[in-house]
């Protein structure tokens, strides 16, 4: 009997199999039992008849608990009234290790405990289903970067300075006589790479030492960096449209187990398409208004901001020409108006909000270390960075996704932190 998987049960009809897995839930009545089995690749319910088993067999299946691991060999047959789902007929079982009573699943849960218990609760159907879709947005992703010439370069996540700005910056004792700092973003590291491969991008954990309590806020999350050496700002936001609408499209072909399974509706996902709606900051601030916010015309958007202008509309958002004073230093300003930068962020529709930042950078060194000091940064550190502007400086552009909120809302979840394995916020560091 060849390897198999649950999820290829459908080319297997009729096949002897051995499924390894676990049972996670059971039902039985007298002679009949009803393991409900998980292998990792899907879900197959496993029919045991008692008189279609030997004595060790029946025994084994009567004893087990939920979340105890087995190994059941069977045939597969078609479910008789569900269409596209699959049963295993059971001719042995074999328990390999009988579980206590799992803490979890008897009744509803509350947050902090399901947190307390990440270790099991990864196993559930909604976190299984939530780690597919962050699984299929990941290899999306490398396959659209392969496919239009960006190079892998991974930077470094033990960093002598910032990129984000200095108050979200986790600090370490470096050997006793120096600080570091865990990174931000690879990005300024890109920036060197771009003059080596042209473009590139890196996909890592980066730290922010964020005190927001949010449903949107971790303290450890991966982000996707890409940077392209002779590209500006319009080509920047053409460049994430494209990404993004492949690794919707990626989703929707590939996980329709996992969306059905967190009953996400697939209809607003269908409609991200090109072009995404785009608005300057001040268009931004003037519609905000309109809606009876208080924002200042040249403040950074809020959370309740983004959710305002994301409930408008079905399409993903491009907010472009922050005002400059509430950006990092190295975006590149707008030749129109200095006051502004030349950058984006992109919003996700259905109330989401930001998932890309993104900008036109500094490509002159005059004006960038003009921005340095303006920012109150370190000069030094970034002597290295200014260099960049001194030996064959281009224009270039970049933005960077933050892998769990582009999965909060892929999958329609309400809370990024079910999104990353073991998440890291301000007051959670374990498991
Ligand atoms: O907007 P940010 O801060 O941009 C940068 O770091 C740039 N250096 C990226 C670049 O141009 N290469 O962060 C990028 C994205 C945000 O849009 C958001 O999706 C995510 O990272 N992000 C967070 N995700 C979870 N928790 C947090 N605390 C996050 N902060 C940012
Ligand atoms: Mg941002």
């Amino acid at each position: 009997m060849s390897l198999f998987f649950i999820r290829d049960a459908a080319d297997h009809v009729g096949e002897d199999v051995v499924v390894k897995g676990w049972c996670y839930n059971l039902r039985s009545s007298g002679s009949i039992c009803f393991l409900q089995m998980r292998d990792g690749s899907g879900f197959l319910q496993a029919v045991v008849a008692k008189t279609s088993v030997d004595q060790p067999s029946w025994e084994a299946a009567s004893r087990l608990t939920i979340e105890s691991s087995c190994i059941v060999t069977g045939k597969i047959t078609k479910h008789p009234r569900q269409e596209g789902v699959y049963e295993l007929q059971a001719t042995n079982v074999v328990l390999l290790q009988l579980a206590e009573e799992f803490p979890l699943g008897k009744k509803e849960h509350g947050p902090d405990f399901l947190l307390d218990q990440r270790h099991l609760w990864l196993r559930s159907p909604s976190q299984w289903a939530i780690q597919k879709v962050r699984n299929e947005i990941i290899y999306a992703t490398y396959d659209w970067m392969r496919e239009h010439g960006f190079t892998k370069i991974d930077a470094p996540i033990l960093t002598p300075s910032a990129c984000e700005g200095t108050t979200e910056l986790f600090e370490m004792d470096y050997f006793g006589d120096r600080k570091a700092y865990l990174s931000q973003s690879g990005q300024l590291y890109l920036e060197a790479a771009i003059s080596s491969f042209g473009r590139c991008f890196d996909f890592g954990p980066v730290f922010r030492a964020e005190k927001s309590k949010t449903r949107r806020h971790l303290t450890e999350f991966w982000m996707m960096d890409a940077e392209m050496a002779f590209v500006e700002h319009e080509e920047n936001l053409a460049i994430q449209e494209q990404l993004i609408c492949f690794i919707v499209e990626r989703v929707l072909a590939n996980e329709q187990e996992a969306l059905k399974i967190l009953e996400r509706q697939q209809e607003p996902l269908k409609k991200i398409k090109a072009p995404f709606v785009k608005m300057t900051h001040a268009e931004a601030v003037a519609k905000l208004h309109g809606m009876g916010s208080d924002i200042g015309d040249m403040d950074d958007l809020g959370a309740d901001d983004e959710t305002l202008l994301t409930q408008q509309e079905d399409r993903p958002i491009f907010v472009e020409k922050y005002p400059a004073m509430v950006k990092a230093f190295y975006m590149k300003r707008d030749p129109q108006d200095p006051t502004r930068a030349l950058n984006a962020d992109l919003l996700a529709p259905e109330g989401y909000g930001e998932i890309i930042g993104g900008s036109q950078r500094e490509d002159d060194r005059e004006q960038l270390l003009a921005r340095i000091r303006e920012h109150g940064l370190p000069e030094k550190a970034f002597r290295w960075y200014i260099d960049l502007r001194r030996y064959g400086s281009v224009p270039h552009a970049g933005f960077g996704y933050g892998l769990e909120r582009l999965t909060t809302w892929i999958c329609g979840i309400h809370h990024v932190r079910e999104t990353i394995p073991f998440p890291r916020l301000i007051n959670r560091l374990e498991p």
